[in-house]
């Protein structure tokens, strides 16, 4: 079969790395791709966005399975115009797809299903949502209701910076139109993990949990980004606790959508905060996270392709779902100034054969100008290791981090130390 991955993260590349794992697979596509595709994968010169232009590409072609890795496409609507052009596709419909680009819809779905989240107020004028902060105490979260690439949530300490992003989403419009509707939330303590599904509309099976390292620095400080870094499973929350994830949030999720008359085939992914009262929800993806991908798809020992055809025909109930028992650690490697303003166009050194056994390199923001493969994004490289033990996965991504090197690299050096450190108190 043909496959088409739309994206060009170090998410799709993990995802056309699985796919090229199934012996269903005879040609892989994405577009637009990036150099660590192209050893798997032909690129397409289309952009993530184009909808009209990628399905008018699957039909000509005769992609057999298209796979959508980031958000955008989805809220543009890919899935329906896949679909009416009668061209398989793993992604939730536009209206679906709600539950990530709508935070208003996210919180109000939530509140009306019971699913436990931060309380919370919505605004679409300035005005009263300023008069509100005179009757909250903080810290507080403010955030744009859109998509905003990361930047949309700002935990703030007191009133008078909080003033001061409200006017910057709603009045200034920093964010565009994603923050002329604002959500401000009860701020939640505790710790942070990842607990991705597949969905077929119908039934609900999660992955294996993984937690990301939000903050750009080690010891989580500094701003956040859109993850420094992953590992899975993350042993010390306990299958009894998971248990309760699907009882409380992921099946009351799915029972919901249907409530509302929605059809969910695709990913779902919960951020949840661990928080003294249970697990929460901080907020929806309608698809993989990036760098959770890089450590979970590793992982998967069924075929991915099996995996995505049960999601789109609704038989997930009837597939074993197997996953590998090592652990897998993916450590990010940004360019210096990442979340902020970066340079571009550095040389990678150290990517010559390395083995699979050593791990993998998933490309991120990777260029090729001249032969010369240089950096050309935030996130640069996503390096996974896989080990019995997660002690043994953190040590084996980090050697293949040695040996990796472009000026101004820069990546956290206690990736999992978190998992270990809290598995073993
Ligand atoms: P979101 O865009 O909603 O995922 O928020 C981005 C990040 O902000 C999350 O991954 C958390 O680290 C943090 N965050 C979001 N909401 C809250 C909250 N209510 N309390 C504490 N931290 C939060
Ligand atoms: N790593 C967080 C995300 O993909 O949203």
């Amino acid at each position: 079969m043909k496959v088409l991955v739309i994206g060009s993260g170090g998410r799709e590349h993990a995802l056309v790395w699985k796919l090229s794992q199934s012996k269903q697979v005879k040609r892989i596509y994405a577009a637009p791709g990036n150099p660590g595709i192209a050893r798997l994968a032909e690129l397409v010169d289309i952009s993530a966005e184009a909808v009209p232009e990628l399905a008018r590409f699957a039909s000509g072609k005769g992609i057999d399975l298209t796979v959508v890795g980031p958000e955008a496409p989805m809220a543009a609507g890919i899935a329906d115009a896949f679909e009416k052009e009668g061209l398989k596709i793993l992604g939730p419909s536009q209206k679906a797809a709600q539950l990530e680009y709508s935070k208003v819809f996210a919180k109000n779905f939530m509140h009306k299903y019971h699913i436990p989240t931060a309380s919370y107020e919505t605004f679409v004028d300035c005005e009263p949502a300023l008069q509100f902060l005179k009757s909250v105490s903080f810290p507080l979260v403010i955030k744009a209701s859109g998509l905003a690439a990361g930047k949309g949530a700002v935990i703030v300490n007191y009133r008078e910076e909080a003033q001061t992003v409200l006017k910057q989403m709603m009045v200034e419009k920093a964010l565009g139109k994603s923050g002329e509707e604002v959500v401000i939330e009860e701020y939640l303590d505790g710790e942070e993990i990842s607990l991705m599904a597949f969905c077929d509309g119908k039934s609900i099976v999660p992955m294996v949990l993984s937690q990301d390292h939000k903050k750009v620095f080690s010891g989580d400080e500094g701003p956040n980004t859109g993850g420094m870094g992953t590992y899975a499973p993350v042993d010390f929350v306990s299958d009894k606790e998971i248990e309760r994830m699907q009882e409380k949030i992921l099946q009351p999720t799915l029972d919901g959508l249907l409530q509302e008359g929605i059809e969910y085939k695709g990913i779902i992914y919960a951020g949840l905060m661990l928080t003294s009262a249970g697990p929460k929800v901080l907020e929806y993806n309608c698809r993989f996270g990036d760098p959770e991908a890089q450590s979970v798809l590793p992982l998967l020992e069924t075929d991915l392709v099996e995996v995505c055809e049960a999601m789109i025909e609704g038989r997930l109930s009837r597939l074993e779902i197997e996953w590998n028992k090592s652990y897998a650690t993916c450590v990010v490697l940004a360019s210096a100034g990442y979340p902020g303003p970066y340079e571009k166009g550095k040389e990678i050194h150290g990517l010559e054969e390395v083995s699979e056994n050593e791990g993998m390199i998933f490309h991120a923001g990777t260029k090729l100008v001249n032969g010369i493969l240089v950096t050309a994004g935030g996130r640069v490289l996503g390096i996974t290791a896989l080990g019995e033990t997660l002690d043994k996965s953190i040590e084996k991504a980090y050697r293949l981090v040695d040996r990796i090197h472009f000026e101004g690299m820069q990546y956290r050096n206690d990736i999992g130390r978190k998992g270990v450190l809290r598995t073993n108190a």
